[in-house]
C-alpha cells in the first residue's frame, strides 16, 4: 500500500501532537504519499524526530520514520504558524489523560492544540480530533475553534477515533479493523475520503456518524475490552475461593464461539494509557449526561483489575512465607505489556511499587521500559538484563510476558535465584515446565502448585500432555495477546 510518487492535488496534512498516536500517525501518513508536519510543544521530542529517532519503543516504526524521511514529504516543528499556514487537514493526536482531581479527561491540553491551530488558521481547512475525548466535545469545540478562527465557519471539525494498539500501531494504522469518520458535512467526510483513500481502496470498512457518534464508539470499544478482561479476571477470583482453575474455564470459554478467546485470559488486568482512564472518564460523562445508571458497572470492571494488583502481592507475599520485609524479589516487567515502553498505570510497575512499600527488596528489569519505569518510580532498582534481575531473588514475578521470560529456561533461572519460586502474573508460563525444575508456582485463580508437582490437575484430565499449550492456561487470543489494549 506504500506510495512513492507524492500526488500535488493532495491535501496537506498536519498532525499535532506527536506521541505514540500521533508520531505514528504522522510517520505512516507520509508513507502512504502525503506531504506531512508533525507539531508538537515538545522540543525535545521534535529534535528527536526531525533527527530520524522515534522517541519511543514501537516495533516496526524506526523503519517507517526511515523510509518517510527519505522521501523528503516529513517535517516536525515546535510552530503553529507554520502549521496553521502548511495544513488542509489538521489532526490533533493530544494527550487526554485523567484529571489530576476526579475521573474526568483531562482537556486541557485539547483545548490548547485547537485554539492554537484555529487562531492562525484563515481559510478553509478541516480540523480532526483523533484523541479520546468525552462525547459532546466536538460538538463544543465546533462553536469554540469557528468562534477563534479567522475563516470563522469556513473552517470544520470532525473526529476520526483511533483504535491502534501499542506494539501493533503501525500495522493498525495502515490495515485497520475498521474506520470511523463523525462529520457535520459532506465536505469533511470527502476530505476524510481523500485521506483515507489508500486504506479505503484497500478494503477497510468504514463508519460515516455524526460527531457524538464518533467519540462514543471510541470509548464503548475500550469499555467493552475492559469489561471482557475483568469478567474473567472476576471469574479468578471465585477460582480462588474454591479451589477451581480460572486457566481452564477461561480455555473452556474461549472455545465457545459466541465468546472466543481473545481479551480472555486472566492475570494482572489491563493498564497503559488509554483503558483505565478511558472507563473513568467514559463513566463520569455518563453521570454527567444524567445516565450513569447505564454505565455504573464500569467501576466494578475498574475495581476488579485494581483487586488483582493487590490480590498478586498476596500470592507474591505468601510464596515469601508469609511477609515481603527483606524479601529480594525479581519483578519482571514493568511495561504495561509487551512490546511497548508505556509504564502509565502499568499493572507491573504498581505491582512492583506495593512489594516494595511492604519492605521487599525489588530488583525490575524490562526489556524496554526501564528508562520510564525509573523516571516513574526511582526508588526501585533498575537492571539490564533477566539474569541480574533474578539473582540471588527469593521470589521471582513475571508481570508483563515478554517474549524473553516466557521462553526463559526454569533450569538456568533456578540456578540463579535464591529461592525457586515463581509467580506467573501472566498466565504465561508452562507450570509443569517450573514445578519439575523444583520451582513453587503460583497464578492468580489457580491452585497452588508445589515444587516437583506436574500440575494441579492429573495431566490427563485436561486431554493435554504437559507440554501442551493449554497447560499454560492460554486460551486462543491471536497474535497480538490478550492484554493488548485497542487504543
Ligand atoms: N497510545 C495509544 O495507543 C492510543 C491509541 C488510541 C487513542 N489514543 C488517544 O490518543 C491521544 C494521545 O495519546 P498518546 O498515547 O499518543 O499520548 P502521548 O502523551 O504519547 O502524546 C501526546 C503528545 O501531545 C503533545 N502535546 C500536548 N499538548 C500539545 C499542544 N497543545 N500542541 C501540540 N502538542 C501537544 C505532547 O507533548 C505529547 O507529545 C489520547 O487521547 C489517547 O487516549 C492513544
Amino acid at each position: 500500500m506504500d506510495s512513492t510518487l507524492p500526488n500535488p492535488a493532495a491535501p496537506k496534512v498536519t498532525v499535532v501532537g506527536t506521541g505514540y498516536l500521533g508520531a505514528t500517525h504522522a510517520i505512516c501518513m507520509a508513507v502512504l504519499g502525503f506531504d506531512v508536519l508533525g507539531v508538537d510543544v515538545d522540543e525535545r521530542k521534535v529534535a528527536q524526530l526531525r533527527a530520524g529517532k522515534v522517541p519511543f519503543f514501537e516495533p516496526g516504526l524506526p523503519e517507517k520514520l526511515d523510509r518517510a524521511m527519505a522521501t523528503g514529504r516529513l517535517h516536525f516543528t515546535t510552530d503553529f504558524d507554520e502549521a496553521a499556514a502548511f495544513g488542509d487537514v489538521h489532526f490533533v493526536c493530544v494527550g487526554t489523560p485523567q484529571a489530576t482531581d476526579s475521573s474526568a479527561a483531562e482537556l486541557k491540553y485539547v483545548h490548547a492544540a485547537f485554539a492554537s491551530l484555529a487562531s492562525r488558521i484563515d481559510r478553509k481547512a478541516l480540523l480532526v480530533g483523533k484523541s479520546t475525548v468525552p462525547i459532546g466535545t466536538a460538538a463544543r469545540l465546533t462553536g469554540m475553534v469557528q468562534g477563534l478562527s479567522p475563516a470563522g465557519p469556513e473552517l470544520e471539525l470532525a473526529w476520526n477515533p483511533e483504535f491502534l494498539r501499542e506494539g501493533f500501531a503501525v500495522e493498525d494504522t495502515l490495515h485497520p479493523d475498521r474506520l470511523v469518520f463523525g462529520v457535520a458535512s459532506e465536505w469533511a467526510e470527502s476530505q476524510l475520503r481523500r485521506i483515507f483513500h489508500p486504506l479505503l481502496a484497500d478494503g477497510t470498512p468504514l463508519i460515516v456518524t455524526d460527531l457524538a457518534t464518533a467519540e462514543l464508539v471510541k470509548v464503548a470499544a475500550n469499555s467493552f475490552l475492559a469489561t471482557k478482561i475483568s469478567f474473567i479476571n472476576a471469574m479468578a477470583e471465585v477460582c480462588e475461593a474454591t479451589g477451581a482453575d480460572v486457566s481452564l474455564l477461561a480455555r473452556a470459554l474461549s472455545l465457545d464461539t459466541r465468546i472466543g478467546g481473545r481479551f480472555l485470559k486472566p492475570g494482572l488486568g489491563f493498564g497503559g494509557g488509554c483503558l483505565p482512564k478511558d472507563i473513568r472518564a467514559f463513566k463520569h460523562r455518563a453521570e454527567e449526561l444524567g445516565v450513569g445508571q447505564a454505565v455504573r458497572f464500569l467501576g466494578e470492571v475498574d475495581s476488579i483489575n485494581n483487586r488483582r494488583r493487590t490480590r498478586s502481592v498476596d500470592l507474591i507475599r505468601e510464596l515469601a512465607g508469609g511477609t515481603l520485609s527483606g524479601v529480594k524479589v525479581a519483578a519482571l516487567g514493568a511495561a504495561f505489556k509487551p512490546n511497548s515502553d508505556d509504564v502509565r498505570d502499568a499493572p507491573a510497575l504498581d505491582v512492583a511499587r506495593l512489594l516494595y512499600l511492604e519492605g521487599a527488596s525489588v530488583t525490575v528489569y524490562d526489556p524496554e521500559a526501564n528508562p520510564n519505569a525509573h523516571r516513574t518510580y526511582p526508588d526501585l532498582d533498575y537492571v539490564g538484563s533477566l539474569a541480574e534481575a533474578v539473582r540471588h531473588a527469593d521470589v521471582v514475578a513475571l508481570l508483563t510476558e515478554w517474549d524473553e521470560f516466557r521462553e526463559a529456561d526454569p533450569q538456568d533461572l533456578g540456578a540463579l535465584v535464591a529461592h525457586r519460586r515463581i509467580f506467573d502474573g501472566r498466565h504465561a508460563l508452562n507450570p509443569d515446565h517450573y514445578t519439575a525444575h523444583g520451582w513453587e508456582y503460583r497464578a492468580l485463580g489457580r491452585p497452588y502448585q508445589p515444587a516437583g508437582r506436574s500440575g494441579a490437575v492429573a495431566a490427563g484430565t485436561t486431554g493435554h500432555g504437559p507440554e501442551a499449550p493449554a497447560r499454560t492456561g492460554a486460551p486462543e487470543t491471536g497474535q497480538e495477546g490478550p492484554f493488548s489494549q485497542s487504543h
